[in-house]
């Protein structure tokens, strides 16, 4: 009896121990990403066209024919006067509901809108797009580079604190190979992101960084900055091999920081179908697999230790050695 007890007791605790361990195997991101200047407006455009059918038929034929035949026809062109009336009415009641912050799950009866189409649950955090980039670099031997990487340029100075979050949609990546360099250019409207890979004779990596963004992080702030550093040693894979890291901040000084987000990026030697190698992960990526892997051989230790020691107890009672 005692043993059963003690079985249950400790089963129980591995099963909760291997779900704290599928947490740590799991981390999220700690990419809190605020204040993002660009596309503010992407996210306003939601749930919005409820009050537009009632009141564009009315105001509409009532203008129209007011207005034609007051104009003198000589100096004015023909004037459509459609543009007027359309843009009044949506402004006011948008501001209403979409003001309570969507964090708390306890649902309140929402009796407020009354024809609705069904608003969307998502527990998303605020808008900000911190999208993956897919970006290949092909020349006429195949594709001799791949990154995929979401990346944003943080600023923190004095005078400004802002967040450039690169749009991988508005950015074009060119680049080059030799034997010995791949350089990788990602130019979008507001400047551009330089990287360069270098390969020795065992791996590969990025040695040089660079990057140039004008975009006004404050109020009349007409600065360029420009970052740059040619003594690094970035990304580091095998040769063959892909570099992967979760999260990785490269302080460029002055305030100056790329962050390079869901990173996956190989240069030479990708496979046949353009694939990437095996991944070499990065070192905090690596020592969250020795956590996980640690955890998961401990706990299989000691579940082996309870069978033996629950099949032993089975086995001395059937054999006749009853404990009194
Ligand atoms: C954002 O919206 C404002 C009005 O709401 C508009 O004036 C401005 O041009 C928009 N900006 C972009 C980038 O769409
Ligand atoms: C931002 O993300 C939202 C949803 O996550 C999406 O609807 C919107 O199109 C995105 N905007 C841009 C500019 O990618
Ligand atoms: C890059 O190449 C990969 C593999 O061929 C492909 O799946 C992906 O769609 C490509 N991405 C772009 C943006 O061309
Ligand atoms: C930027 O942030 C830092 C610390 O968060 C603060 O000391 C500084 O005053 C801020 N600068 C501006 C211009 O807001
Ligand atoms: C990257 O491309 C942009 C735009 O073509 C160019 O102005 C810039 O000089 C390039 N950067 C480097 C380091 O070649
Ligand atoms: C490229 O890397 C190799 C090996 O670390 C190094 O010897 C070489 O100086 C690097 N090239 C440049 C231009 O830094
Ligand atoms: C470039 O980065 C290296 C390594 O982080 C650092 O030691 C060096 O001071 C940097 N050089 C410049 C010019 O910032
Ligand atoms: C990488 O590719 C080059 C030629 O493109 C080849 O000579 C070399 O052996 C390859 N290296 C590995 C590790 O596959």
């Amino acid at each position: 009896m005692k043993r059963a007890a003690v079985f249950t007791f400790v089963v129980c605790w591995a099963v909760s121990a291997l779900s704290l361990a599928e947490v740590g195997i799991n981390p999220i991101p700690a990419a809190t990403v605020s204040d993002p200047h660009e596309f503010k407006n992407s996210s306003k455009t939601t749930t919005t066209p409820t009050t537009k059918p009632t009141t564009t038929p009315t105001t509409k034929p009532t203008t129209t024919p007011t207005t034609k035949p007051t104009t003198t026809p000589t100096t004015k062109p023909t004037t459509k006067p459609t543009t007027t009336p359309t843009t009044k009415p949506t402004t006011t009641p948008t501001t209403k509901p979409t003001t309570k912050p969507t964090t708390k799950p306890t649902t309140t009866p929402t009796t407020t809108t009354p024809t609705t189409t069904p608003a969307p649950p998502k527990p998303t955090p605020p808008p900000t797009n911190l999208t993956v980039g897919n970006y290949n670099l092909t020349d006429k031997s195949g594709m001799f580079l791949r990154a995929q990487m979401a990346v944003l340029i943080r600023l923190a100075t004095p005078k400004a604190n802002g967040t450039f979050i690169v749009q991988p949609k508005m950015t074009k990546a060119t680049g080059s190979c030799s034997a010995k360099y791949a350089t990788l250019n990602l130019t979008f409207t507001e400047g551009f992101i330089y990287f360069r890979f270098n390969k020795s004779a065992s791996e590969v990596f990025v040695d040089e960084l660079s990057f140039s963004l004008y975009y006004p992080f404050a109020k009349d702030d007409k600065t360029t900055y420009t970052a740059s550093n040619k003594s690094l040693r970035l990304f580091p894979a095998n040769i063959g091999h892909s570099y992967s890291c979760t999260h990785e901040s490269i302080d460029l000084g002055s305030g100056l920081v790329l962050e390079v987000n869901q990173d996956r990026m190989q240069a030479y030697n990708l496979t046949k179908s353009s694939d990437f190698g095996l991944p070499d992960p990065c070192a905090v990526d690596k020592s969250d697999y020795r956590v996980a892997i640690a955890v998961g051989v401990t706990l299989l230790i000691l579940i082996i230790i309870v069978l033996v020691a629950y099949l032993l107890g089975r086995r001395r009672k059937t054999g006749g050695y009853q404990p009194l």
